[in-house]
């Protein structure tokens, strides 16, 4: 299916607003408007309707094949006409409109025009319109005046966790245009497998891009090999240098820029099995860090760089630059030498340098350096863009620094975590995104001058996939959150409700369904852990809470402070939401409760929660006592839980129930042999 369906009846609705001529708009499109003015009356498209596109011989031609694959059957023409015609006409100058990819669309009784001055703006139109049509051709009469907030509205795709094949990558490119997003980063090499042709490493390609195992999970838990192209059982794949040619220019067509990321130094495993000598010890399977000390590492970097430039038009080329280990830096020869002759004083300068050096290298190609936010570690390259996924604080840096960034925090841009409660969904990395946190994003930090607010050059979602092995899954957990991101990226914060955007979304699901597409079931959406909607009350609430020796919180999951565990509020389904207090250090929490007074005590329980891949972990002892002095405990219940690891995120509350009067209550947590964290959210005492 090439493009989106349009369903009958659901993509626009009016509501007369009194009796007027005027209509209360409530279109549904998304990313909604700028500026809607509605008059009565509409327009129909017939078998008969015109289409004239008037507009530089590339643009016009790529609109013209675009409406020809629409739904909208029009007849081509390059004659000027007026009557019964959809005119799409680029203009030198655009009243109210900004930015190039703006555009204003105005519908009459007599025709459809869409005016913008560039292709892009003529694109974002014609998006408009397609989403206005109803089931019987009809357009309503009046104006659209619409221009994107940001520049930049991207979506990264992780092919190398799993690999996607280029018809699927195209499909996505076909919905994603049609709500705006612009940018298409390709997560293109980590040490799950290589997965672009680079005729000078066919290494790469023959070895570095299979492996053991069709899941990341099993191939991570099970030795993490690698496997010839072609052998038995081998999981893998790569894009061709032709599948890249075809995935651009059909990028183009959509009028999005596709992004290649590069990933260096770290992250590149299968990078240094096939080609060992580019590692520090130059043994296969050891290191996910290039040596930055040997010269060999910037011939085989600027190579591959050479042949992706030739391949991907971006001014961005993204060189990954996130989570390098730096461990064998410190003891290996050539990088310790390198550091000394440059003047480095620590492998966070070593990086830097790395960095610096392919910027350099990257500038002089016409290119921009674009690398995830450690690549300010070491002090950042003069020209490079910063894409802030750990928070936003990178971002803030960046443009405090005079630099440009893009906003992809993880708490709201990260799309590998779950959607919905988790137990009704399929397994994911942790963590809990749903589609009204997305929307309530805003990418401008608040401590952000105007001026440097502009240096904010937009947001993007990532889609790591390491728990996402199908089609259908990525799918699932690409849509609807990227129509949320599409509305943070594009539209007016003015305009933005997340209850009309639901609605909208609702439909959208629908259209998105009935063209082919797999996205999560909106409509029976669960919502958060029941009780994190409200704070509760219990006789805790506000109490002096004291922490035993060697049983502090990690502060990184402090949950508010020492007063989180009677607050009355109550955690969600992910322990990043700063509702769940952590605890690491020395494996315990140890937590007194002074009620103030001696209290009559029937209920004190506390819930944990368990999710194995990030190492959280149930208690495998929970004490719980009283006493009246602070000093001398009774126990009233001991707790032996035998900690099993599953796929699962479970909540377990471990409580004692009975008559008791004291005025002190004493939690403790103890964790088994896995170690991690622990995470509670409340002592609840009744
Ligand atoms: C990242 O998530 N490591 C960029």
């Amino acid at each position: 299916m090439k493009k989106l369906i349009i369903l009958a009846g659901v993509t626009l609705s009016l509501l007369f607003a009194g009796c007027g001529e005027k209509q209360k708009e409530t279109l549904s499109v998304i990313p909604v408007p700028l500026q809607v003015d509605l008059q009565k009356g509409t327009f129909r498209l017939n078998d008969q309707t015109w289409l004239w596109v008037d507009a530089p011989q590339q643009d016009r031609m790529r609109l013209e094949d675009y409406m020809a694959g629409s739904p909208l059957l029009l007849v081509s023409t390059l004659e000027e006409v007026e009557d019964n015609a959809v005119i799409i006409q680029q203009v030198d100058q655009l009243p109210g409109v900004t930015s190039p990819e703006g555009y204003v669309l105005t519908v009459t009784p007599k025709n459809v025009k869409i005016q913008a001055t560039s292709g892009a703006g003529l694109f974002y139109g014609i998006q408009t319109l397609l989403q206005m049509v109803n089931d019987k051709n009809e357009v309503p009469v009046g104006t659209i005046t619409d221009e994107p907030r940001f520049a930049y509205r991207g979506i990264m795709l992780d092919v190398s966790r799993h690999f996607f094949d280029l018809d699927f990558v195209k499909k996505q490119i076909d919905a994603v245009a049609y709500y705006k997003l612009n940018r298409l980063h390709m997560h293109l090499t980590d040490a799950a497998g290589w997965r672009i042709e680079i005729d000078k490493y066919p290494r790469l390609t023959e070895f570095a891009a299979w492996r053991e195992f069709p899941t990341w999970k099993e191939w991570w838990n099970n030795g993490r090999k690698y496997k010839e192209e072609g052998e038995k059982d081998a999981y893998g794949g790569y894009y061709t240098k032709e599948d890249i040619r075809e995935l651009v220019a059909y990028a183009q067509e959509h009028y999005i820029t596709v992004i290649p990321e590069i990933e260096m130094p770290a992250h590149s495993e299968e990078v240094l099995t096939a080609y060992p000598e580019l590692s520090c010890t130059h043994e296969p399977y050891k290191q996910a860090d290039f040596c930055i000390g040997n010269e060999k590492t910037f011939e085989f970097l600027e190579n591959v760089l050479t042949e992706v430039m030739e391949l991907f038009p971006s001014e961005y080329i993204h060189i990954g630059g996130d989570e390098a280990g730096k461990a064998s830096w410190k003891t290996c020869k050539l990088c310790q030498a390198r550091m000394k002759k440059e003047g480095l004083k620590d492998v966070n300068e070593l990086q830097s340098y790395l960095i610096h050096r392919i910027e350099v290298f990257l500038n002089a190609h016409g290119r921009k350096l674009l690398g995830w936010d450690e690549i300010l570690e070491g002090g950042l390259a003069p020209n490079a863009t910063v894409m802030s996924w750990r928070g936003t604080e990178g971002g803030i840096k960046a443009v405090k620094a005079g630099h440009r960034a893009i906003m992809t925090p993880g708490e709201f841009c990260y799309f590998d975590s779950y959607q919905d409660a988790p137990d009704s969904q399929p397994e994911a990395i942790g963590g809990y995104l749903p589609l009204s946190k997305v929307y309530s994003y805003n990418p401008i930090p608040e401590s952000l001058s105007a001026d440097e607010a502009k240096l904010i050059y937009g947001v993007q979602a990532n889609l790591f996939a390491e728990y996402i092995p199908t089609p259908e899954h990525l799918e699932m957990m690409i849509y609807p959150r990227i129509l949320a991101l599409a509305e943070v990226g594009w539209s007016a914060p003015s305009r933005k409700d997340y209850t009309d955007f639901h609605a909208r979304a609702l439909k959208a699901v629908e259209e998105l369904k009935a063209s082919g597409y797999h996205p999560f079931d909106l409509k029976n959406e669960i919502g958060n852990r029941p009780g994190a909607d409200k704070p509760i009350t219990h006789l805790a609430i506000g109490k002096k809470v004291t922490y035993g020796p060697d049983a502090a919180y990690y502060p990184g999951y402090s949950a508010g402070g020492d007063s989180a565990l009677v607050d009355g509020i109550v955690g969600g389904w992910t322990y990043g939401d700063k509702r769940w207090q952590g605890f690491i250090d020395k494996k315990r929490m140890d937590v007194t409760i002074d009620m103030e007074t001696e209290t009559e005590i029937h209920f004190i329980g506390a819930d944990f929660m368990q999710v194995c891949g990030p190492e959280v972990f149930m208690p495998n002892e929970v004490i719980i006592s009283v006493s009246n002095d602070g000093k001398e405990f009774t126990e009233l219940k001991r707790i032996e839980h035998k900690v099993v690891k599953d796929d699962k995120v479970t909540f377990t509350n471990f409580a004692w129930e009975g008559d008791a009067k004291a005025r002190y209550i004493r939690y403790q947590a103890t964790s088994g042999e896995f170690g991690g964290f622990l995470f509670t959210d409340e002592i609840v005492v009744k």
